[in-house]
């Protein structure tokens, strides 16, 4: 079997996304395995499910300490893992410019707007707020700046006359469920073509 490219997700908190890829990368021609799940959070629910199903996990607490110094350890522990691309998944912390840049092209993050449009929280109040008629995820490589970069895919979801914030984030979620494995497949089977996949 070719060697699969080898990730490390960081989660913040619930990790649903986490799980969708765990979900996908157990296909056998998933190119990409997840080697490390990684937290700011010890207490994120995430954490144990990664853990239950012998996947390693990490976790440190950000709290208290600068935030270079704390994607310093986060780097060292990707590092240890032999990671070779970061995926956040509801990671909800901005990444120093030193941390981007040393993995620069090779962190994809979801967000749950049709970016460039709502960056930062609050995505579906704010377009159902603007009378817009459609709402969606992005899947895009991380920048220093929150929520930036290039958008390598997206899917569109309609908002209904009866949606709340609520249920136009269960529906979108449904959608970043299916994005963002294909969109890490996609993007891992690139960078393992390209021959240069350290
Ligand atoms: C997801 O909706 C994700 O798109 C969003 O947080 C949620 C995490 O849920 N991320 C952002 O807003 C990043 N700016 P999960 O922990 O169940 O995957």
């Amino acid at each position: 079997m070719s060697p699969k490219l080898r990730v490390g997700v960081m989660i913040s908190g619930r990790g649903s996304n986490m799980a969708s890829i765990l979900a996908a990368a157990e296909a056998p021609d998933c190119p990409y395995e997840v080697v490390l799940v990684a937290s700011n959070n010890p207490e994120a629910p995430g954490l144990a499910f990664a853990d239950e199903r012998g996947v390693a996990v990490w976790a440190h607490d950000h709290r208290g300490m600068k935030r270079a110094e704390f994607d310093r350890l986060v780097d060292a522990a990707m590092r240890a893992a032999n990671v070779q691309m970061i995926a956040l998944a509801g990671y909800m912390r901005l990444l120093s410019p030193e941390f981007v840049e040393s993995w620069a092209g090779r962190i994809l993050n979801i967000h749950p707007s049709l970016l460039p449009k709502y960056k930062g929280l609050d995505t579906h109040a704010r377009a159902i707020a603007a009378g817009d008629g459609e709402a969606g995820c992005s899947v895009h490589i991380v920048t220093p700046e929150l929520d930036d970069g290039p958008v390598v895919a997206q899917t569109r979801v309609p908002i209904l006359a009866r949606d709340t914030p609520e249920t136009l984030a269960e529906r979108v979620l449904k959608e970043e469920h299916r994005l963002y494995p294909a969109a890490l497949a996609k993007c891992a089977a690139d960078v393992l073509r390209s021959g240069n996949p350290a």
